[in-house]
């Protein structure tokens, strides 16, 4: 049995959170294990969220992790990423947000069941989960995701929800449709509505800042999440001068058409650019990645990435490129959530 150092987390240096920490297990899965869910998004290194700050204690070495989420410089002058940390000592960590950010890990959980299903294109489909009435509806931040068990199918997944919060138990979810998936494999097969499913969160960090003029990037089914802030802000805040960059593979995997018209209708100052990579002859509208519909790239602007790692550091990339700073790029990576039992 390893090690087991004490840990104290203070949250914008004041609360205080006493954790115990394996030498073999980084800090957000220790403090998960006793009931803390610290925010954090990718737990492998590379969005940032967890970024706290060394106030005392040792560690080897953080584990490996993208130079974006956080580089030597940085290390050097105390930060660090609490799911690449593995303490050697006992240690004081601050984080740069309120205490109340912090979820009970399981406070969270409720059943439901799927009670929609629908085709909407080759590649994806659309779900309704309705939550027990017996238990209060889930609330969230626009952006966030669910840890969506299927029984049947024994498989545990993160998806978003494309709905905007508004007390109901409908939750909705776009899935990207992988034949040979455990969870949307079922789905594909036609045998996923009815199902029981528990679902645990919310989790995330992909939420809109209220920034001005943010630039929405989405490839596939990263367009859930985005949906949802973009319908929120429909009753929030209309006039927001945003721009939405949605692509897909072919124009058989084109879905949402008529929901992204209607959000251009209610917010008149939303402007849609929706590109395929590999069009038909016959296609007319924009051609190509996302990532070459990003226009002139401003640095002023936010920027808000979701859908498939490879298409997200790639505008990750080009946005770090034209100088636009980290604080300023938002990120939820589609990573494959694997094959974890219920
Ligand atoms: C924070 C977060 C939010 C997410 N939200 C959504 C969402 O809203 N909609 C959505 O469709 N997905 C989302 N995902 C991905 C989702 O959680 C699953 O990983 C995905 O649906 C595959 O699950 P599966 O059981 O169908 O396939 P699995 O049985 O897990 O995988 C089957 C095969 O497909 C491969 N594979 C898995 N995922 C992908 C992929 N994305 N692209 C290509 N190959 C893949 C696997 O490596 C494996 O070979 C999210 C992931 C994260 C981390
Ligand atoms: S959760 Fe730690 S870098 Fe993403």
């Amino acid at each position: 049995m390893s090690a087991e150092h004490k840990v104290a987390l203070t949250f914008e240096g004041a609360d205080r959170i006493d954790i115990a920490c394996r030498e073999d297990e980084d800090i957000i899965t220790a403090a998960l294990r006793q009931g803390h869910l610290l925010l954090s998004d990718c737990r492998e290194g590379s969005c940032s969220t967890c970024r706290g700050f060394l106030v005392d204690g040792d560690y080897d070495q953080l584990l490996p992790h993208s130079p974006h989420a956080l580089t030597d410089a940085e290390e050097e002058d105390g930060l660090i990423l609490a799911c690449r940390l593995r303490p050697s000592s006992d240690l004081e960590i601050d984080f740069d947000y309120p205490i109340d950010r912090v979820g009970r890990y399981e406070d969270g959980t409720r059943n439901g069941q799927i009670v929609e299903t629908e085709q909407l294109c080759d590649t994806v489909a659309r779900i309704i989960v309705r939550t027990n009435a017996a238990q209060d509806p889930f609330g969230w931040d626009p952006g966030q995701y669910l840890q969506i068990t299927m029984p049947v199918v024994a498989a545990t997944r993160a998806y978003s929800m494309a709905n905007a919060p508004n007390g109901s138990r409908e939750l909705e979810f776009l899935i990207r449709l992988l034949p040979q998936g455990r969870f949307s494999g079922h789905l594909a097969a036609g045998l996923a509505k009815g199902e029981p499913v528990r679902l645990r969160g919310p989790y995330g960090s992909f939420t809109f800042r209220g920034h001005p003029k943010p630039v929405f990037v989405a490839g596939g089914t990263g367009l859930a999440p985005v949906l949802a802030v973009l319908r929120s802000l429909v009753g929030t805040a209309p006039t927001t001068e945003a721009t939405l960059v949605f692509g897909v593979t072919n124009e058989a995997d084109l879905f949402c058409g008529d929901e992204l018209a209607a959000l251009s209708r209610d917010l008149p100052n939303l402007d849609v650019v929706t590109t395929v990579e590999r069009p038909s002859a016959g296609w007319s509208g924009a051609a190509g990645r996302v990532t070459d519909h990003l226009g002139l790239i401003d640095p002023t602007r936010s920027y808000y990435l979701c859908g498939p790692p490879g298409m997200v550091s790639t505008a990750e990339e080009l946005l770090f490129g034209h100088g636009v700073p980290r604080d300023r790029i938002h990120i939820e990576r589609f990573l494959d959530t694997g094959d974890e039992q219920p």
